[in-house]
């Protein structure tokens, strides 16, 4: 995605994954739409592989890893089963996520100050691998001020949680608007690359894709729905066309 720099976009891919496991089918693919998002323009491709494996399977992961061409992140609680899987099958980068059974999706940043010692253990696992580590972090300055004092050599990047900033109707979101650019200045200036993402959407990505810090987006949800309703009228088309009328 081009936004007023070179934002780029990593397309979550998780929910072409729901909507298979809805029917535990063999279809929708998150590879094939992984294709097309490159072939679109992505510069890369997210899922969340979660313990409970409501989505994306290892599988995903692996085949995943095979045909992505641009970045492979992966997100993943900083369980050591997780990391031993993210291990296993080497994704360009590994996001950091807290990560709940119950949750509909992940709620809130990892708290940098309370799991330091965690994030600290995946990091050094990861890095002997040469995956580069990302953490996901609320906009809030105390959790980027502790994130900012990790060593560079463990974790190089961290996304910011946008889910506040995008709750809020355009125009009435100044506050979140300005912490998430807050957040991304003091995570820039202490060399952390800067990410962002959750609920992002096309009416409110604009705001967050010109913070100069900003360098990349995940966004899943929204171009997951667009996508199912842009090409309904194809499927019903093919439908047709194999029933013959
Ligand atoms: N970033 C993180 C860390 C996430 O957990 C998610 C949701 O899986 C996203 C970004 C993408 O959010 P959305 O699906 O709302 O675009």
């Amino acid at each position: 995605m081009t936004g007023a720099r070179d934002t780029t976009l990593c397309v979550n891919v998780d929910h072409v994954a729901t909507l298979r496991e809805a029917r535990r089918a063999v279809y929708p693919q998150p590879l094939e739409a992984a294709r097309l998002a490159e072939e679109a323009g992505a510069a890369g491709i997210t899922i969340h592989l979660r313990a409970d494996r409501r989505h994306v399977q290892e599988s995903d992961l692996e085949r995943l890893r095979d045909a992505v061409t641009g970045k492979l992140n992966l997100e993943i609680s900083t369980e050591d089963e997780m990391v031993g899987i993210a291990c296993r099958h080497r994704p360009d980068q590994v996001s950091l996520v807290p990560e709940r059974p119950e949750e509909v999706t992940t709620e809130g940043g990892l708290d940098v100050i309370r799991h330091e010692a965690r994030i600290l253990r995946a990091a050094e696992r990861l890095r002997r691998e040469g995956i580069a580590v990302s953490v996901f972090v609320d906009p809030d300055r105390r959790q980027i001020e502790r994130l900012a004092a990790l060593s560079r050599d463990l974790v190089s990047g961290f996304e910011i949680n946008t889910d506040a900033y995008t709750r809020r109707a355009v125009g009435s979101e100044t506050g979140e608007l300005a912490a998430v650019a807050r957040a991304a200045s003091d995570g820039a200036a202490a060399g952390l690359a800067v990410y962002a993402g959750h609920g992002l959407t096309v009416g409110n990505v604009r705001s967050v894709a010109r913070l100069p810090e900003v360098e990349e987006l995940n966004i899943g949800h929204s171009i997951v729905s667009r996508a199912v309703l842009v090409g309904m009228a194809q499927a019903v088309q093919e439908m047709l066309a194999a029933i013959g009328s």
